[in-house]
């Protein structure tokens, strides 16, 4: 009797020490349990690894503070390798399995729109860094971002190629397999017609084709004074290099897709001198910046935290912040508390979350310069 007490009173231990050790039940045991899915490895690598590395300082400095309601905070983050389809696989599996509370992600819209519907049916508040196609939060009211929307981009860059380039005809090449690009080749378009531009051609791509002749010859002939190039930083990489070698010298331009340090690894000098809107410039002298930049440069050998890692980190400390107003990580009030979202103060900017639970705040334009991106210009939503 004695002795089978005894085994009870330890397989009862062992539990209760194995939930901890896995997080299970979220909230349940010692710590919070957050999930994130990101590309870390695959076409886009970099857009992964960024906002991983910026998601995780913000983990780890808001444990070193203490954690949040007195726990800390666990990051669970699965890799969906740039492909269509483990977004799916991968979110399935930290909600149902793993029992998280909230999930981190994507970069890429396509993949944001994978995922979204699996985090609404199941109750799981879902915040994207950096999905920027509108449809991401129409999905439903637990789909939450902290960047702008492109119906914003699209017009920042339309008046930027007025007003800056002072272009009056722009060929615009889309990758016909992005939503990203779809979405952000017609926000351009409807901004660009509304300044009083032309678009001189429309060509399409598949993102990660390698031979773009074909549509630049015909991009060439319809004599663009600039052309917009709402992708990806490989496939663009590879545009501007053709573009040059077929001798089409006019600024090329685009959006946030740009930002990666390997648009210039691959792009070098055919990338020189072209433009781009992003979220946020690691050059900007405010306090919020340097310290953020100082403390991602500390933690990651010296590296320079680009768009993807500021949102990634903004992401994390939202999602905390939402966790203290709500005091609790249940998803109903948890969910109330990060719609309510009034004013928070990010890295990239100060934003509130409008009606739709989409970011409103300001954009950046960088240029490429010398192999590195200089900041030219902010643009007030
Ligand atoms: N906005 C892009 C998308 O929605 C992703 C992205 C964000 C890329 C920030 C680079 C920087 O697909």
């Amino acid at each position: 009797m004695q002795m089978h007490k005894r085994v009870v009173f330890l397989l009862g231990a062992l539990g209760l020490v194995a939930a901890a050790l896995s997080g299970c039940g979220g909230s349940g045991g010692d710590t919070i349990l957050v999930g994130e899915f990101a590309s870390l490895t695959g076409k886009e690598a970099t857009f992964g690894i960024s906002a991983h590395e910026g998601t995780a300082l913000a983990i780890e400095e808001l444990n070193a503070a203490g954690g949040v309601l007195g726990k800390q905070l666990e990051l669970r983050t699965e890799d969906d390798q740039s492909k269509a389809g483990e977004p799916a696989n991968v979110v399935n599996k930290l909600i149902s399995k793993d029992g998280v509370v909230a999930v981190l992600g994507e970069v890429a819209s396509s993949r944001s729109l994978e995922a979204a519907p699996i985090c609404q049916q199941n109750g799981i508040p879902m915040i994207s860094p950096a999905s920027t196609n509108p449809k991401v939060t129409e999905t439903g009211d637990h789909i939450f971002r902290v960047c702008f929307i492109d119906p914003f981009q699209g017009t920042v860059m339309a008046n930027f190629a007025t007003a800056t380039l002072k272009a009056k005809k722009v060929a615009v090449f889309t990758d016909v397999k992005s939503d990203y690009s779809k979405g952000l080749a017609k926000f351009f378009k409807e901004g660009f017609a509304k300044a009083g531009g032309q678009i001189s051609a429309e060509l399409d791509f598949n993102g990660g084709d390698k031979d773009f002749k074909a549509q630049l010859t015909a991009i060439k002939a319809s004599a663009p004074d600039a052309v917009f190039v709402p992708g990806y930083y490989t496939d663009v990489a590879l545009i501007c290099i053709q573009a040059k070698q077929l001798g089409l010298n006019v600024p090329f331009f685009g959006g946030d897709g740009w930002e990666s340090s390997t648009l210039v690894t691959i792009g070098g000098s055919a990338v020189e001198g072209h433009y781009f809107s992003t979220h946020y410039a690691a050059d900007n002298p405010t306090p919020k910046i340097t310290s953020f930049v100082e403390a991602y440069k500390k933690r990651y050998n010296g590296k320079v935290p680009d768009a993807m890692a500021a949102l990634g980190y903004d992401s994390a400390m939202f999602l905390a912040d939402g966790i203290k107003r709500a005091g609790t990580t249940e998803s109903k009030p948890l969910r109330d508390a990060l719609a309510a979202t009034q004013e928070f103060e990010g890295v990239t900017g100060k934003m509130a979350m409008n009606a739709q639970r989409d970011a409103v705040k300001a954009a950046v334009i960088l240029q490429v310069k010398g192999g590195k991106f200089q900041y030219v210009a902010t643009v007030a939503p």
